[in-house]
């Protein structure tokens, strides 16, 4: 049975590991019994203008208020270059391998520090202030980086739009946001393929003009990544390379406050449109900096790859500020795995001498069936240490990754976290904590998972329940952009006293947390978030639909995928052929192609309770067929419903 299986810490990891058995429990001890010295120990890793006196403050009652390091000062750009140039200047801090193999740049942390005060400059000559949003919408490039950088070097606050995001999803994050300029690009590539961005970006802008009030964006930045000509508005768009080489390569960093927003990341919930999560300065970049370093066992200099796109969470923390904070070499990857062909994320493993590499678990399945074959000819002999997040992990996959990839030596390190923890909060620390495949194990010092069953009681010792976390901690959201009520409603009604993460877990004997998935309606697809609330109101734009409900299947590669069950407003399930994949496509489009559904199944009614309630308990079991299983229907409005549906997925 794979939960019996254990991979016991080697005596030769833990011998050179920056935290071992004995370390992990004098640090988890200390957190617990001496909060305030604690952190602020540990905030001592940043470079600060003004070294905090106060540690945390607040609680997770009432209002959710909570500061950390409040009376400390410092700009993460400088944490990120400037603290590495007078020893380190010359070392690569990052490496860039473009679509095309022989596309590469190395860029050094002085190289790095350069191009981000001249973009810094630009921002600034372009009327970019302390506090203003700047957006991105860029594919994986160095410029993503630099722009980050560049918005922290003056105080601006960066939400960065992953670039498979439609022009209405573009919209409205810079309506919500209300950024005043936008950095993006003529084109991405995207296996051999082109993604016409500016167009896209164009689009976006009408639709953001079109809208009520306007909007304070006044500047788009464009890079050129393919070269492609693309349409220039005069007075709004500027060429990004003309403007950074012609700006002053020095910038005076903005003094910023611990508590001053650093970034706003735009994630989906189960209800509404995607939310603004909004983190801080020094208590997000303390939990990027030490998780990345205690987690992945990091030493200065290593090269780190993590794969994930800079647009969601992963990327922020452990492509950017963790590894560039510990003086590591981040890698970017401009392609996907197997494009041209398979293997291509192994290849540049041995290429780029990659010492940890952090992935998630649909891309691990992905390759897993392209092996054995795709594996060949490389030795990822660099490797020390492989991560999993985003997904539960099945234990097949672990196994692969571990002994295939890892070739039994590295480590897996599975990290459970999400968008609004800024930072991984369950992993084993890979010198201290033995892992058991598909188990995330232990809370990080200082993090109190409670599991908590569904009257709402605290569960001890082995249990099962919905996963909150008790005590406030440094890398935490602090609240959703310009609407703090749905921030308090969202992750502390549910428990009061209590974040509630939205996922499910078991605690076993061993104390190990073993993540079963969301338990609201949110679904998870390739280790992407989506709401089923916002697939249903992408189909609501379409004509011909009256209403909809979204839930997720289980898939063997994406671990979730999409069903939608659709109503027309005909009422008829005998719609046109090819409605099905012309509602998918639409959606497609409305969101991005990543939240397309696999399955639309018109319904001419959806199961509901008798006060409206769509329940998607019972759509999920018709969608996968369990027509065996739908449990107790005697609370719908009506039940023939049911029998309907079963019907038409029979046909
Ligand atoms: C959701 C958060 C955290 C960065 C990537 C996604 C799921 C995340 C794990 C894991 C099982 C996991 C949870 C969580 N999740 N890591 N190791 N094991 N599930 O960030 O988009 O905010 O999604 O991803 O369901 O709530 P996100």
């Amino acid at each position: 049975m794979a939960d019996e299986m254990i991979f016991h810490v080697k005596p030769s990891f833990a011998a050179s590991a920056r935290v071992n058995a004995s370390r992990f429990g004098v640090m988890t001890n200390h957190a617990m019994q001496n909060p305030d010295p604690y952190w602020l120990e540990q905030a001592r890793r940043l470079d600060w203008f003004r070294f905090p006196e106060l540690a945390g403050n607040g609680s997770f009652d009432g209002d959710v208020r909570t500061s950390w390091f409040s009376d400390g000062t410092l700009n993460a750009s400088v944490n990120c270059l400037d603290r590495h140039l007078a020893e380190n200047g010359g070392r690569t801090a990052l490496i860039w391998q473009g679509e095309v193999e022989d596309a590469v740049r190395h860029v050094t942390f002085r190289a790095l520090h350069e191009e981000v005060c001249r973009l810094a400059n630009v921002l600034k000559g372009l009327g970019v202030e302390r506090g203003d949003r700047v957006a991105t919408y860029l594919p994986m490039v160095v410029e993503g980086v630099v722009a980050m950088l560049a918005c922290a070097r003056i105080g601006a606050v960066h939400v960065v739009m992953f670039a498979g995001f439609s022009a209405s999803g573009v919209a409205g994050r810079l309506r919500d946001c209300g950024a005043k300029l936008l950095i993006t690009a003529d084109e991405g590539r995207r296996g051999g393929k082109r993604i016409p961005l500016k167009t896209i970006t164009d689009q976006a802008l009408l639709e953001l003009d079109g809208a009520s009030g306007g909007s304070p964006l006044h500047t788009v930045l464009v890079v050129s990544v393919t070269g492609a000509d693309v349409p220039m508005q005069a007075g709004r768009d500027h060429d990004y390379a003309a403007l950074v080489a012609a700006a002053n390569p020095n910038c005076e960093p903005e003094i910023m406050q611990a508590e001053d927003p650093l970034m706003i990341l735009y994630t989906s919930g189960s209800t509404g449109a995607p939310k603004g999560v909004l983190h801080t300065t020094g208590g997000y970049l303390l939990w990027a900096s030490l998780t990345q370093e205690i987690v992945f066992d990091h030493r200065a200099g290593d090269v780190f790859w993590c794969t994930a796109d800079l647009g969601w969470v992963t990327g922020h923390s452990y492509v950017v500020y963790g590894p560039l904070t510990n003086g590591g070499t981040t890698f970017l990857f401009e392609g996907t795995p197997s494009w041209p062909e398979p293997g291509r994320w192994w290849r540049l493993i041995d290429k780029h001498q990659v010492n940890c590499f952090y992935t998630a678990p649909t891309a691990i399945r992905a390759l897993m069936r392209e092996a054995p074959a795709s594996l060949s000819d490389t030795s990822r002999a660099s490797l020390r240490v492989l991560g999993s997040v985003g997904e539960p992990i099945n234990a097949e996959a672990w196994l692969w990754y571990s002994q295939a990839v890892g070739g039994g030596r590295c480590p897996v390190v599975d990290t459970w976290w999400q968008t609004e923890t800024g930072g991984i909060m369950i992993a084993p620390l890979p010198g201290a904590v033995a892992q058991k495949p598909g188990s995330a194990t232990l809370p990080l010092p200082g993090i109190c998972p409670v599991l908590v069953n569904d009257k709402g009681i605290p569960q001890h010792g082995e249990s099962e329940g919905h996963l909150c976390i008790d005590r406030p901690w440094p890398g935490q959201a602090r609240t959703i952009w310009g609407d703090h009520a749905r921030f308090v409603q969202t992750y502390f009604s549910t428990y009061p006293g209590l974040y509630f993460s939205g996922d499910g877990a078991r605690r076993d004997a061993d104390g190990y947390y073993w993540i079963t998935g969301r338990v609201d309606d949110v679904i998870n697809v390739s280790g992407h978030r989506i709401g089923s609330a916002e697939v249903e109101a992408a189909f609501g734009t379409h004509d011909k639909v009256a209403e909809s409900a979204v839930v997720g299947i289980p898939h063997d590669v994406k671990g979730q995928a999409l069903a939608a069950f659709v109503v027309l407003k005909t009422g008829g399930e005998d719609a046109d052929a090819g409605l099905e994949a012309e509602l998918a496509r639409h959606v497609g489009q409305e969101l991005g192609r990543y939240a397309a559904p696999d399955l639309v199944i018109l319904a001419s009614e959806l199961p509901k309770t008798r006060s409206g309630k769509i329940m998607r308990r019972i759509l999920r079991k018709i969608a996968t067929g369990e027509h065996d299983q739908l449990g107790d229907v005697s609370t719908l409005a009506d039940p023939s419903v049911v029998q309907a549906l079963v019907e038409r997925m029979k046909r």
